[in-house]
């Protein structure tokens, strides 16, 4: 099957084990919510840095969402997108997500957001939303974020400061779920506070021109977020519990009345401050290159040379077929069958063997000499592969590659070009004049996958 790409570092455990709201099917779902009702202060946050057309942009922590689609919005065209989350079943929502909205340029990779991995001054935004409040060591966010900004690029962050909830007329309910929250909350060391302290991280971290605003949404009957105190109680029941703050009983009876109480539409309620805080990175503004990379890479440009295999490429190729189909097939296919697709990593033989069992190789190596990208030629006219890591995807490099080996087929007299290829990869050979001879559905590992078998004459 042949295929386009997509990248990540494997998030440990632990980030995952400290994330304060857990990992539910409530907790998604609120998430998912959260997503249409902060987009509005979001549009506002991204007003104050300034994203325009063709620049890079990272939501870390992006959950099954985040501000993906905001991002694409504004980078597009010729920009690109990457949501990062350490829990694999939010990048699978999100994946899912940019599927379905049919969204172009973005990738969703699974990596833990206080050591992403990615290389530094990737990002003209490095942006997070909801996700200093929830970690017990924020600062090494911040710090991750201001390293993979560009110099002169910037990071946003929008975070909430839950110290002060306000609720008139008073209810006791209200103020027992509050008390259960903070309890809860900060039971592994995130902070509710956090939202009036994210300026000084950033100054900390050494961002300059660091602006800061707060808001205090009143929000109507009926908006979901009039009840967040209560929902976020929800979503971290399991822990309530466990600390002996309240009983199922009595969270029952608490949920219940809050909800009834913050129903009235003469109750106020604030459920805290939200803080938009942006700064940006020092240094020197590059001269923007197309498809030129600054010194550690920018993750969305890369430079790329396109040449014959050698043998010191196999190990490159092999962890390029791993990330492509595990990363970026995602945005195409589901978890499971991307699982299915490429259980675990190849080796650097497997990926050796092919290259000499007499198809060409042509491989896209970026300034480094490193693989990033690669399609394959059989004597037959097969094009069995055709792959791109996620730091080189939606750059026009497997187009190029395509082109390539094309110029290739016609010199060696091969009269028609075949492939299997993958969702993804389908759109690339349309465009290079493939049709679509008929789509097979497979079974690999006892998971259904499809892909189309597409061929072109040559003549
Ligand atoms: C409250 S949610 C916010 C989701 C999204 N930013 C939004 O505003 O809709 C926090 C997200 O951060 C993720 N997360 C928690 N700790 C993380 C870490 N160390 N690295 C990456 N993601 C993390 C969680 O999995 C979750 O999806």
């Amino acid at each position: 099957m042949t295929e386009t790409t997509q990248s990540a570092v494997d998030a440990g455990q632990d980030a995952n084990a400290v994330y304060t709201l857990g990992s539910s099917q409530g907790e998604s779902a609120r998430l998912q919510r959260q997503a249409d009702e902060l987009a509005a202060d979001s549009h506002t946050l991204l007003d104050r840095v300034g994203l325009r057309p063709g620049q890079s942009a990272i939501d870390l922590g992006c959950g099954p969402r985040g501000i993906l689609d905001l991002l694409a919005e504004r980078v597009s065209p010729g920009g690109c997108v990457v949501g990062l989350d350490a829990d694999p079943a939010h990048t699978a929502m999100a994946a899912g997500f940019v599927r379905d909205r049919g969204l172009d340029g973005i990738q969703v990779l699974t990596a833990d957001a206080r050591h992403t991995g990615l290389p530094s001054g990737s990002f003209d935004l490095v942006f997070s939303r909801t996700l200093l409040i929830n970690i017990p060591e924020p600062a090494e966010v911040v710090a991750e974020m201001t390293r993979l900004a560009r110099p002169g690029g910037h990071v946003a962050a929008m975070e909430y400061d839950m110290e002060h909830a306000l609720c008139y007329p008073p209810h006791p309910a209200f103020d027992r779920i509050c008390e259960s929250f903070t309890a809860a909350f900060r039971r592994n060391g995130a902070d509710p506070e956090i939202g009036r302290k994210v300026s000084e991280m950033f100054r900390q971290a050494g961002l300059a021109d660091v602006g800061t605003e707060a808001r205090a949404p009143l929000y109507p009957p009926g908006h979901t977020r009039r009840t967040i105190r209560a929902d976020l109680v929800r979503s971290m029941r399991p822990r309530v519990l466990e600390l002996g703050v309240a009983s199922e009983a009595e969270l029952d009876e608490l949920d219940a009345a809050v909800r009834t109480h913050l129903a009235d539409p003469r109750t106020i309620t604030i459920s805290g401050l939200l803080f938009l805080t942006w700064g940006r990175k020092p240094g020197l503004l590059p001269v923007r290159r197309r498809a030129r990379s600054a010194a550690g890479g920018y993750i969305c440009r890369v430079d790329v040379t396109i040449r014959g295999y050698e043998p010191r490429d196999a190990a490159g190729l092999a962890d390029v077929f791993f990330r492509s189909v595990r990363q970026v097939a995602l945005s195409a296919y589901t978890a499971e069958q991307v699982r299915a697709w490429a259980p675990e990593p190849r080796t650097a033989e497997w990926a050796h063997g092919e290259a000499i069992d007499g198809r060409m190789v042509l491989v896209a190596a970026d300034e480094d000499d490193r693989p990033v990208a690669y399609i394959d030629l059989q004597p037959n006219g097969h094009i069995d592969r055709l792959f791109c890591a996620p730091e080189a995807a939606g750059q026009g490099i497997a187009s190029r590659l395509y082109d390539a080996v094309e110029a290739a087929a016609r010199q060696q007299g091969i009269r028609s070009l075949f492939t299997e290829a993958s969702e993804l990869a389908r759109r690339v050979f349309e465009r290079k004049g493939f049709a679509v001879v008929q789509r097979q559905d497979l079974v690999i590992r006892g998971v259904a996958i499809h892909n189309y078998r597409m061929a072109k004459a040559l003549d």
